[in-house]
């Protein structure tokens, strides 16, 4: 949630690093972006509303600047404008910030006496916060610790002063920051994709650091003042693997790289039937799965897995919920948290209240080395490279391989039939006919449902989800069976309703709610698997999917509900990677 970006150094202008940086980081906001470069010892900031491309025409490019900050903001405190845009200055002090300034209001109050304050947000209020400190001792690092007892909140910050022209300072809590090392050069990001074009070596700060870049480097301090000594890391892929390969949008491509995450996975955890290489989970009193958005619909697979596999009680929380309710785990008890980033704040915070609990906690993360990876006493990465679009896809498809995985390590399997899987998912992949057909049907609707059990219950919401978030259409997931309790109500003539069908031991009931709906009107588009496809009259579209082995086949049953989300924002003229007031990396409440 929001992005930002820093360069110091002789080999670069810092305009085109700052704007590149923010074109990659463009997924963790774009309401709004700016930059604040130093050319010839004197601030200059730039701001513009909308995509980092508005910030783009408005700079001028000819102008000599080898330090500068940026930034691209997910509005929390004010609406997109340019005056709440970041970077904000005040005084001598500029700064750009991701997180949330929780007693911003309390410290405004006081600030009130002393500055003017121009914009709406907790960020400019820090930014006075800094600068009347520092005027008070003339001294940013002393600033900066001072700064960091008075505020309470999430906060990743880059300062420029008027008074130190090649110096960037930063500071790190409880949200993601990094500096990357170049040959005379040094970066700072919000994320290592930000700087991958310049330098795959980063550092990654910890919670309470602060650090002083200058051109000779950097150091960093600890919350108490002491110098650190730090690892350099290098990232794993380079900045091809962030391309969008010739596809129109991020999702698609991602989309499409399903079967070969698919195969990975396959091939590095099964072998000779049997799943390798996972801890097993068995010996657990109770698991309790941690996670939000398209991540807690995985989870919710999970949930079924598990207890189906291992028959252990599974409850699936959302992360933001977990954080402040009444919780019954202990020592004996598995938290398992799960996220794309490794960055979202509450699953974040839960990882960290699971372990003062005394439960053991496992992650599934895709981004190594990222705050959950490293927070959590366990972790198994999801593999599938870097995720670009803000609506999950193969992550989330990852998620759930890696949960079917887990929940049947201790159970024999047919190896060939997981082997055979990535041919099957890259055909269902391209049945662009069918998809076409019904994204058509439904692009003008209002409302559309979807409806399944058990199972197939969870892959409708994430179907709902995913349809939701990129095509802005009104659509909800039912039990199957609850659908009659009131929302039935809702279903007229034509009313769009994707059932679910992967799941034997319900087919048939979920037949009967089909039926149902169809009886008041629905035009219904059914999703089956091969094994348990039929003719019938209850249904006005059909797609199917290939008969695989229990669990497996009800999981690929997903892509075709991805696609159709694709499709049908594409005939609506949506933002496909970047959806209005969505992030990708929510690091904040
Ligand atoms: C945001 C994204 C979702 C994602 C959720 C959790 O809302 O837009 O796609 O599922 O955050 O993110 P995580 O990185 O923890 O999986």
């Amino acid at each position: 949630m929001c992005g930002i970006v820093g360069y110091i150094g002789k080999s670069h202008n810092s305009t085109e690093v700052l704007l590149s940086g923010l074109t990659n980081l463009e997924y963790r906001g774009y309401d709004s972006a700016g930059i604040a470069r130093i050319c010839n010892g004197e601030i200059e900031i730039i701001k513009s509303c909308g995509p980092i491309v508005n910030l783009k025409d408005k700079v001028n490019y000819s102008k000599n600047s080898n330090i500068g900050i940026g930034h691209t903001r997910w509005a929390t405190h004010g609406v997109p404008s340019i005056e709440n845009s970041h970077p904000h200055k005040v005084g001598k002090t500029t700064i750009v910030h991701n997180g949330i300034i929780e007693n911003y209001l309390e410290l405004k109050k006081d600030l009130n006496a002393i500055y003017e304050f121009k914009s709406d947000t907790d960020t400019e209020v820090a930014c006075a916060l800094l600068d009347n400190l520092y005027k008070e001792c003339n001294d940013m690092l002393k600033a900066i610790q001072n700064f960091q007892d008075i505020v309470r909140g999430s906060y990743a910050i880059a300062i420029l002063s008027d008074d130190e022209p090649n110096t960037i300072y930063v500071i790190k809590h409880m949200s993601p920051l990094i500096i990357g090392v170049g040959d005379d050069e040094t970066f700072i990001a919000s994320d290592v994709p930000a700087i991958l074009e310049y330098t795959k070596n980063y550092v990654v700060l910890n919670d309470g650091d602060y650090a002083k870049v200058t051109n000779d480097g950097f150091k960093i301090y600890d919350s108490n003042g002491n110098e650190k000594k730090y690892d350099v890391r290098t990232f794993s892929l380079d900045a091809s693997s962030i391309g969008k390969n010739g596809y129109d949008h991020f999702m698609l491509k991602e989309i499409n790289e399903e079967p070969e995450i698919a195969k990975k996975l396959i091939n590095r955890y099964i072998e000779n039937g049997e799943i390798k290489k996972l801890p097993s989970i068995k010996d657990c009193k109770n698991v309790t799965i941690v996670a939000c958005g398209s991540a807690m619909h995985a989870g919710l697979i999970g949930k079924y897995l598990i207890e189906k596999n291992i028959e252990i009680p599974v409850s699936v929380e959302i992360a933001s919920e977990f954080r402040y309710k009444q919780l019954f785990i202990d020592k004996n008890s598995l938290v398992i948290v799960i996220s794309q980033s490794g960055e979202t704040a509450d699953t974040l915070a839960a990882v960290k209240i699971a372990k003062e609990k005394g439960a053991k906690t496992l992650g599934i993360v895709n981004v190594v080395e990222s705050s959950i990876a490293r927070e959590v006493d366990d972790v198994i990465y999801t593999e599938a490279g870097s995720e670009i679009a803000v609506a999950t896809t193969k992550a989330y498809f990852a998620q759930v391989l890696m949960l079917m995985f887990l929940s049947l390590r201790d159970k024999d399997l047919d190896s060939e039939d997981f082997k055979s899987a990535h041919v099957d998912i890259d055909k269902l992949i391209h049945r662009d006919e069918i998809y076409d057909k019904i994204a058509k049907k439904i692009h003008e609707q209002n409302d559309i449902y979807f409806i399944g059990r058990q199972i197939d219950y969870s892959l409708c919401m994430e179907g709902s989800l995913k349809l939701k978030e990129i095509s802005y259409l009104h659509s909800e997931a039912y039990a199957a069976g609850e659908l009659k309790h009131g929302s039935i109500a809702l279903i007229g003539d034509g009313t769009p309703v994707f059932s679910v069908i992967t799941d034997e031991s319900i087919a048939e009931k979920t037949r009967s709610n089909m039926k149902e709906v169809k009886a008041r009107g629905a035009h219904v588009i059914l999703l089956i698997s091969e094994d348990l496809d039929y003719d019938g009259d209850d249904y006005d579209e059909k797609i199917v999917i290939p008969a695989h082995q229990e669990f497996l086949k009800s999981i690929i049953a997903i892509i075709p509900l991805q696609l159709i989300s694709y499709k049908t924002a594409l005939l609506r003229g949506c933002s496909i990677d970047k959806p209005k007031n969505l992030a990708k990396s929510v690091t904040v409440e």
